[in-house]
């Protein structure tokens, strides 16, 4: 399959810096959990929270994935809880990317509802906005794109493409 760079790595790199920045001036003060959405968000996440000028805790929460499909089948699991106690503490959900919208409002629920957080904040690496079944709009957005499907800095397809260190379209 063909692949064209949507996003280089310094492109990448720029962002996080802007997005972090942005966090440490809204969140400073929080006592911050930053929740990794396995396992897409692993780079964006590791980046992201170098970014943060305070101490922030970390934690992991894993969801079913689309297997090797390239739309989700809308039924969402959670594979991996976390392990943080939260019923004090901010936590910003971060994720790779929300197409659907589902994951993100079926974890934002699991999150706030089911685990009692103080208060929840997204952050999310890409957005592909015009393709949402359910309305979810994240607190912090990388970079909005077309809904075409890509791969690379921790997002794969079928497992595959995810230590592409840009962010690719893959096209058939
Ligand atoms: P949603 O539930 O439809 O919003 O999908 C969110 C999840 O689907 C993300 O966490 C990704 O794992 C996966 N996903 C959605 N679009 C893409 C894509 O373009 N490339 C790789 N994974 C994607
Ligand atoms: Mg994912």
């Amino acid at each position: 399959m063909a692949q064209t760079t949507l996003f280089t790595k310094a492109d990448i790199d720029r962002r996080v810096a802007e997005m972090g920045a942005e966090i440490t001036r809204d969140l400073a003060g929080s006592d911050l959990i930053a929740m990794c959405v396995l396992k897409g968000a692993m780079f964006f996440c590791s980046d992201l929270m170098r970014q943060i000028a305070f101490d922030v805790a970390l934690d992991f929460i894993q969801i079913s994935s689309y297997g090797n499909q390239k739309t989700s089948s809308g039924v969402v699991t959670i594979l991996k809880e976390p392990q943080l106690d939260m019923r004090d503490r901010t936590v910003l959900i971060i994720e790779d990317i929300i197409d659907s919208g589902l994951s993100m409002k079926e974890v934002f629920r699991y999150i706030k509802l089911d685990r009692g957080a103080k208060e929840v904040r997204t952050a999310t690496f890409l957005d592909k906005p015009t393709a949402r079944k359910v309305e979810f709009k994240a607190d912090y957005i990388g970079f909005s794109i077309d809904p075409k499907f890509v791969v690379g800095y921790g997002l794969d397809f079928a497992e595959k493409y995810r230590n592409i260190p840009d962010i690719q379209v893959l096209e058939e």
